[in-house]
C-alpha cells in the first residue's frame, strides 16, 4: 500500500514527496472506506446505551445484534456463541483465564506452544506463577509449525485446555488446527481447543467446525476494521467464567457497555473480507510468491523463516533473518526510505531480545537479531515490491561495512538457516 506522507524523502532533502510503503499489516490494516462510513452514524446520532430502555438505545442494540449475526455468520456459529471484547489480547486472556476459572474441578493443566503471541504466553505463564495453572509449552519444528502429534502427547486426564494459534504473526507458519483438535479429543473429549486466529482471520476462512475449536480469538483491526474490538467464539456448553464483571453484557461474559460503532465497523470488515476472500488471496500470493523468491537472491547471507511451501504459510507474510545486521537498524533505514515495516520481535528499552518464536524454532540467538518481516496487504503492489527489492541491498550492504566483526564467513550454526536448499525443507 502506498501513501504520500513522504517524510522519509524530505529527511533526505528532497522536495516532492514520494509515495510510502506500508508493508506491516500484520501490526495492523488500514480502515477500509466503507467501514468508516458504517461506523459514522454511531458516533454521530446512535450513541446511545444499548442497555437503555428507550426507543433510541433499542436501536443501537439491535446494530449489535446484527453485527453479531454478520460475525457469527463468517465463521460459522450462533450468534450466541460470539462474545464481544475489545481486540485479540482481551480474547485470549478471556479464553485461558476464563476457562481455567470454570474448570477448577476438573483440573488446572494447560497446554499451549513456545510461539504463540504474548497475549497466550504471558497469560498463560502468569496464571502459572498464580498456582492456577500447570503449564506445558510445546516447541513447534524448525520451520515455525507445531506437531499436532507432539500437542496431543502433551494432553492429559487433567487437562482442561489447549491453545495454540491458527497462524504465527511473525514468520507466518498455519497450523494444522482441525487435526490438532481431533487428536486432543481422541486424547481426552473433555479438553477444549482454543486458537488464536488474529491473523488468519483476515486471509483465510475461520470457520469453526471446520477447525473443530471450542474457542477462537479474532480482532478487527487485522483485517481493515477499526481498533477497539474483537471476538471471542466459545462453543455452546463450553465452562468459561466472565473475567471483567460488572454490567450483565455479553451474557454476563465480558461486562462493559458495548462500543458500538467499532462492533458495527467490525462486522462490516469481516463480511467485506469474505467477499474478497478469493480475490485478495491470489493478489496478496502472488505478491508473497515474488519476495520469497526474490529476497534471498538479492540478499547474501538472508534465511527466509518459516514455512518454505506457500501453502503452509499465510498469505502476504514474508520474513527473514539478515546475518550480521540488527533488525532494528535496517527497520530505520527502510523507514528513511519510505518503507514501513517490523522486526516481528519487541523491543524493549532499547535491548533488542531476539524473537522468541525465532528462538522457539531453534534459531540461533545472534541471527534472530536480525530478524524482518514484511506483510503485505490488499492495496500493495508490484510497484511496492519493486521499490522493497531495490532499496533493501544496498541497506544491508551498507550497514554490514560498518560491522566490527567479519561478515563474509558465517559460524556453522548458521548453515541450516541460510542455505534455502538444504534448509528447514
Ligand atoms: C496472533 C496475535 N494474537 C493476538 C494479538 C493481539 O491482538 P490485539 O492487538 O487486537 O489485542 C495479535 C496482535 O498483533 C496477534 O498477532
Amino acid at each position: 500500500m502506498t501513501t504520500t506522507d513522504g517524510s522519509g524523502d524530505l529527511q533526505r532533502g528532497r522536495t516532492t514527496p514520494a509515495a510510502r510503503v506500508y508493508l506491516d499489516h500484520a501490526a495492523t490494516t488500514p480502515p477500509d472506506p466503507g467501514v468508516i462510513e458504517a461506523m459514522l452514524p454511531y458516533l454521530r446520532e446512535q450513541w446511545h446505551n444499548p442497555s437503555s430502555i428507550y426507543v433510541e438505545a433499542q436501536r443501537t442494540a439491535q446494530a449489535i445484534d446484527e453485527a453479531r449475526a454478520t460475525i457469527a455468520r463468517c465463521v460459522g456459529a450462533d450468534p450466541d456463541e460470539i462474545v464481544f471484547t475489545s481486540g485479540g489480547s482481551e480474547s485470549d486472556s478471556l479464553a485461558l483465564r476464563g476457562v481455567l476459572a470454570a474448570s477448577t474441578r476438573r483440573g488446572r493443566h494447560l497446554v499451549t506452544t513456545s510461539v504463540e503471541h504474548h497475549a497466550v504466553l504471558d497469560t498463560a505463564e502468569q496464571l502459572e506463577r498464580d498456582g492456577v495453572a500447570e503449564l506445558t509449552i510445546v516447541d513447534p519444528g524448525s520451520d515455525g509449525r507445531v506437531d499436532p502429534a507432539a500437542v496431543a502427547a502433551a494432553v492429559r486426564d487433567d487437562t482442561v485446555l489447549v491453545s495454540v494459534m491458527h497462524a504465527n504473526n511473525e514468520v507466518g507458519a498455519l497450523n494444522d488446527i482441525a487435526e490438532i483438535a481431533r487428536l486432543v479429543r481422541a486424547r481426552n473429549p473433555r479438553t477444549a481447543v482454543h486458537t488464536d486466529a488474529v491473523q488468519s482471520a483476515a486471509h483465510l476462512g475461520v470457520h469453526v467446525d471446520r477447525l473443530g475449536v471450542d474457542l477462537m480469538t479474532f480482532t478487527a483491526h487485522k483485517l481493515y476494521g477499526p481498533r477497539g474490538a474483537g471476538a471471542l467464539y466459545v462453543r455452546a456448553g463450553t465452562p468459561l467464567a466472565g473475567q471483567i464483571l460488572g454490567g450483565g453484557q455479553e451474557r454476563r461474559l465480558r461486562a462493559g457497555t458495548e462500543n458500538t460503532p467499532a462492533i458495527v465497523g467490525f462486522a462490516h470488515a469481516m463480511a467485506l473480507a469474505s467477499d474478497r476472500r478469493e480475490a485478495d488471496l491470489a493478489h496478496e500470493r502472488a505478491l508473497q510468491a515474488r519476495l520469497v523468491d526474490e529476497l534471498p537472491r538479492r540478499v547474501p547471507m538472508l534465511a527466509l523463516t518459516g514455512p518454505r511451501r506457500l501453502a503452509d504459510r499465510l498469505p502476504g507474510n514474508v520474513s527473514c533473518a539478515v546475518a550480521f545486521v540488527e533488525g532494528e537498524s535496517i527497520l530505520l533505514a527502510l523507514d528513511l526510505a519510505g518503507i514501513a515495516a517490523s522486526s516481528g520481535s519487541a523491543c524493549t528499552t532499547g535491548s533488542v531480545e531476539p524473537s522468541h518464536v525465532l528462538m522457539g524454532m531453534g534459531m540461533p540467538a545472534e541471527l534472530a537479531r536480525g530478524s524482518l518481516r514484511f506483510t503485505l496487504g490488499r492495496d500493495n503492489t508490484d510497484a511496492d515490491v519493486d521499490r522493497l527489492l531495490t532499496v533493501l541491498p544496498p541497506i544491508v550492504e551498507r550497514l554490514r561495512a560498518l560491522s566490527p566483526v567479519p561478515t563474509n564467513d558465517p559460524p556453522a550454526e548458521y548453515r541450516p538457516w541460510l542455505d534455502a536448499e538444504t534448509g528447514r525443507g
